[in-house]
């Protein structure tokens, strides 16, 4: 069968990892970058030898039929380029976080199944060898039933882009909780089960960013823009009730005078786990009368790779979900959405889903 035929829009750091991604999976190639930078989408396609190059995706859908569209671009953007590839009949890989509001995602999944093709986001820490370890566990009810979870992620100093797309919010939708929180939520929220989210309350804060001057800090992902705006959160911290009784807690900083960590934990009636991606799952329980912690081996996955071969899997059969698929951004923004709101009102607020 022909290679699947994908284009990226974005050219820039994530759509790079893509590029390089898809090169190790079979069944897909990458035929085409859009970008508008034309230094950077030609050095991209150079690099990963990218026969085609665009402006925009509407350049490169008018030109070209393409199977697989994937949206790189900053968040503002995910919604209108990936409601052009589906319309264009495409299936596609659209970046976290899903959009920046519950309605544009709402729209994507529509306009998806209305088209029978596959949306996929690209939330990328299930497809960790983890992720997939944690949930073997979960699925073999060794926890029971997850009545809590907690789950954060700390970064002593680590804003991305300081004044650049990332933290004008018009453009990135929000700060730590949009960019890095996300991750943590989905994947303890699919951890446990994916249960209805009900309720939000959080706080956020802004204490790095705002002093772009006075920011103290060793490496940045993205280019920072001097003088650039910081109107966005550096640290988000929320408590979500779902319609089973069970609760998340969130704390996730991009800087804060603490020390660097990631981790999830869920509580279950019959036992706990706790993983960090790329560093550890371990599972609490009792043996023998003992209690006792269970520390399995598992290999190393390359989740980027592993997310683009079930994409295309999926795509070549249809009986196949996908995991990430297009309800499930839906409801990850909804939340989103609502911690947001809970910290601006202060007050807790109700998520519709
Ligand atoms: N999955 C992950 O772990 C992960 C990591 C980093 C970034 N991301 C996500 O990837 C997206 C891009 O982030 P990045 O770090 O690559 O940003 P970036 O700024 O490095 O790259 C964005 C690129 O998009 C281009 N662009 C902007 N608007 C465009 C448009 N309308 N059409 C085509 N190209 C356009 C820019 O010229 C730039 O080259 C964001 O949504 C971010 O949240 C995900």
């Amino acid at each position: 069968m022909a290679n699947l035929r994908y284009g990226i829009v974005g050219a820039g750091s994530i759509g790079k990892v893509h590029a390089e991604a898809i090169s190790k999976v079979d069944g897909a190639e990458v035929v085409a970058f859009a970008d508008p930078a034309m230094d950077t989408r030609q050095a991209a396609a150079e690099r990963f030898g990218v026969p085609l190059q665009y402006d925009y995706v509407e350049d490169m859908l008018a030109a070209q039929k393409l199977d697989v569209v994937v949206v790189a671009v900053p968040n503002v953007s995910h919604a209108p380029v990936a409601l052009a590839a589906l319309r264009a009949g495409c299936h596609v890989l659209c970046e976290k976080p899903p959009t920046v509001n519950a309605a544009q995602a709402k729209e994507m999944m529509d306009l998806a199944a209305d088209k029978g093709v596959r949306l996929q986001y690209g939330l990328v820490m299930r497809f960790s060898a983890e992720a997939e370890t944690a949930k073997a566990y979960v699925d073999a009810g060794r926890l029971g039933t997850i009545y809590h979870s907690t789950v954060q992620i700390w970064r002593r100093r680590g804003i991305p882009g300081l004044g650049s797309w990332f933290t004008t919010k018009a453009e990135s939708g929000g700060g730590a909780l949009i960019d890095i929180g996300v991750h943590m939520i989905d994947l303890t929220h699919y951890l446990m089960g994916l249960p209805k989210p009900i309720a939000a309350s959080a706080v956020t804060h802004a204490k790095f960013g705002v002093d772009a001057d006075s920011y103290n800090y060793l490496s940045m992902w993205g280019t920072p823009v001097p003088g650039g705006p910081f109107d966005v959160d550096d640290l988000a911290c929320a408590l979500i009730r779902f319609e089973n009784g069970a609760s998340l807690v969130l704390q996730a900083a991009w800087a804060a005078n603490t020390s660097d960590g990631m981790d999830v934990r869920l509580m279950g009636d019959k036992g706990g786990l706790e993983l960090s991606p790329g560093n550890y799952v371990r599972v609490l329980t009792e043996d023998n009368g003992f209690i006792a912690d269970i520390k399995p081996q598992y290999k190393a996955a390359d989740n980027f790779a592993e997310q683009h071969r079930h994409l295309v899997a999926a795509i070549g059969d249809k009986s196949r979900a996908i995991r990430t698929d297009g309800r499930q951004g839906f409801v990850l923004q909804s939340m989103l959405d609502a911690i947001y709101r809970s910290a601006a009102e202060g007050n807790e607020v109700n998520i519709e889903v």
